[in-house]
């Protein structure tokens, strides 16, 4: 397993990143403000708040909460 952005939208993690240190957006509600991404399954959304959290932006591991 290896997570390293939305897949239905295609959006890296890395990308998402660089939003968020460039606007401040601090929530994946914030980020949708300004990119299109984890509208679909929103299996994205807890890897999203991990990268916001800790800057990782590649995971291994199945993050569900
Ligand atoms: S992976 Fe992000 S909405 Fe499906």
């Amino acid at each position: 397993m290896h997570i390293d952005r939305c897949y239905c939208y295609e959006v890296r993690l890395a990308r998402l990143k660089r939003v968020a240190e460039a606007t401040g957006a601090d929530s994946v509600a914030a980020l949708q403000e300004r990119v299109e991404f984890g509208k679909n399954c929103q299996l994205c959304h807890p890897y999203v708040r991990r990268m916001l959290q800790t800057g990782e932006v590649v995971f291994e591991e199945v993050i569900r909460e």
